[in-house]
């Protein structure tokens, strides 16, 4: 087992900076009007790993400029990638999988568990030795979900209890890593992909089934760089090894749904709004929400569909009608397993007892996202049941106050949404962890009419 004190960074410094925002959003109005989204997280993250994996020169537009995938890049530059990056437009000289460095310094992942998950895969089919690091939250995260399967396919990897930091050891060309045969215990896009990355480097084909519909990102866009992967049966994939170099890719993302969560549930709870998404992914493994807002009451409307960068793409309109209370389990979850605390919030003001179950898995993202979500919505005066697997939030109960962030970007947004319909002001304290993920959050929502106050920096807000 492997132990290792991990030294203060750059990031951490920046983590401190993000940490002094307190945030209040206010409707003097309903929310009106028109807007685009930054670029998809899940794509962004993929399109940079798989470009570096590539052979060429990738070109990738609408790229997401925020702390997450900046910890991509990173990740990429400390194992020998070349990019660039203009605004939005990320330029990425891959060199093959044989072109990865092994960097003599642990990588830091910062927060973000789908650069960790996936990185052990790729570092995996390269062969080349590292360690992957990240924040002390990062580092209680799950990593045995990946851990398992990679050993099995003869990956050697050492732990602290199934967490990171994880020390992958370099090995020769002579020991190329074993196919696979694998049910995934819980469905997880991040799991999946990993384990994807490592059979294009396996010695023969690999199976890898799911028991749910996670997000497929990953397939779709390592298929059009050339990759051969199969759905043999419904959530069921055959990936064979690469026999020839990934090719780059030339892109532009569309929006990200989970980003358009935050507006979308603003729009729903403020009497009145109508406002317009444009270029959002509603890619079916990621549109529970859309699904769920529509069964609650909101009027949406999914528009001028096509196809962005292999992904369905389309407009969403949105009207506010009055919201009423349901019960979201099962396949849902999985199709909208980021949009839970934004999904709470539009809870916060239907009519009746919104009920969410088979949802357990939320207790292992950013923060334990059942337990924290309940505690902080408890603070705002609403009534709220944590449940093993979920929670049962009674509308209508919400006064209003001051609740914290705890570390969580999408905890940070949802929390400061409920402020535009509660009976009182709504203070999020900490909210600059936003910027993980999203950070023209606030402009998107003051250019559709929403009113911001805050004490202290968004710091990505000037950078990007
Ligand atoms: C992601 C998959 C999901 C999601 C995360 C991004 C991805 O995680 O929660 O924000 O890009 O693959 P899991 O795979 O752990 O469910």
């Amino acid at each position: 087992m492997m132990r290792s004190k991990r030294p203060a960074r750059k990031s951490d410094i920046i983590a401190n900076m993000h940490s002094e925002l307190d945030l209040s959003l206010s409707a003097p109005s309903p929310l009106h009007g028109e807007s685009g989204l930054p670029g998809d997280k899940s794509l962004s993250h993929r399109a940079a790993l798989f470009a570096a994996l590539a052979e060429g020169e990738s070109v990738i537009d609408g790229f997401l400029v925020s702390g997450v995938t900046r910890v991509m890049l990173n990740a990429l530059t400390n194992l020998g990638a070349e990019w660039s990056l203009d605004k939005h437009r990320l330029t990425v000289r891959g060199k093959g999988l044989a072109g990865f460095a092994s960097p003599s310094d642990p990588i830091n992942c910062g927060n973000s568990a789908t650069t960790i998950r996936m990185l052990a895969g790729a570092i995996a089919a390269t062969g080349k030795a590292a360690t992957l690091d990240g924040s002390d939250g990062l580092r209680k995260r799950p990593m045995d979900r990946v851990l398992i399967p990679l050993a099995n396919m003869g990956a050697r990897i050492e732990s602290v209890n199934g967490c990171a930091p994880l020390k992958l050891t370099a090995r020769t060309a002579a020991l190329p890593l074993r196919p696979i045969d694998y049910d995934l215990p819980v469905a997880s896009a991040q799991v999946k992909s990993c384990l994807i990355l490592a059979a294009l480097a396996a010695a023969g084909t690999s199976e890898i089934r799911e028991p749910g519909p996670s997000r497929d990102h990953t397939e779709r866009m390592l298929k059009a760089m050339g990759a051969d992967i199969r759905e043999n049966a419904p959530r069921s994939l055959r990936v064979s090894p690469l026999i020839r170099p990934l090719s780059p890719l030339r892109c532009t993302l569309p929006g990200d749904i989970s980003s358009a969560a935050f507006p979308m549930v603003a729009a729903a709870i403020v009497p009145g709004s109508s406002i317009l998404l444009r270029e959002v992914g509603v890619n079916p493994t990621r549109t529970g929400l859309l699904e769920v807002l529509a069964a609650m009451g909101a009027e949406l409307k999914i528009i001028n569909k096509r196809f962005v960068a292999g992904e369905p793409a389309a407009d969403i309109l949105l009207n506010a009608k009055p919201l009423k209370a349901v019960s979201v389990g099962g396949e849902t979850v999985v199709r909208m397993i980021d949009e839970f605390p934004a999904m709470a919030i539009a809870a916060c003001f239907a009519d009746g007892v919104t009920e969410v179950r088979d949802a357990e898995e939320l207790r292992y993202k950013e923060t334990d996202r059942i337990s924290v979500l309940c505690k902080e919505l408890r603070a705002l005066g609403v009534s709220v049941e944590e449940r093993q697997d979920g929670f049962r939030i009674t509308g209508g109960t919400i006064s209003g106050g001051t609740c914290h962030a705890r570390g969580d970007h999408r905890l940070a947004m949802s929390l400061a949404l409920a402020g535009l319909a509660s009976p009182a002001p709504v203070v999020v304290r900490d909210a600059a962890i936003l910027n993980e993920s999203f950070p023209a959050f606030l402009p998107t929502l003051r250019s559709l009419g929403v009113r911001t106050n805050q004490t202290g920096t968004v710091f990505a807000e000037q950078k990007t």
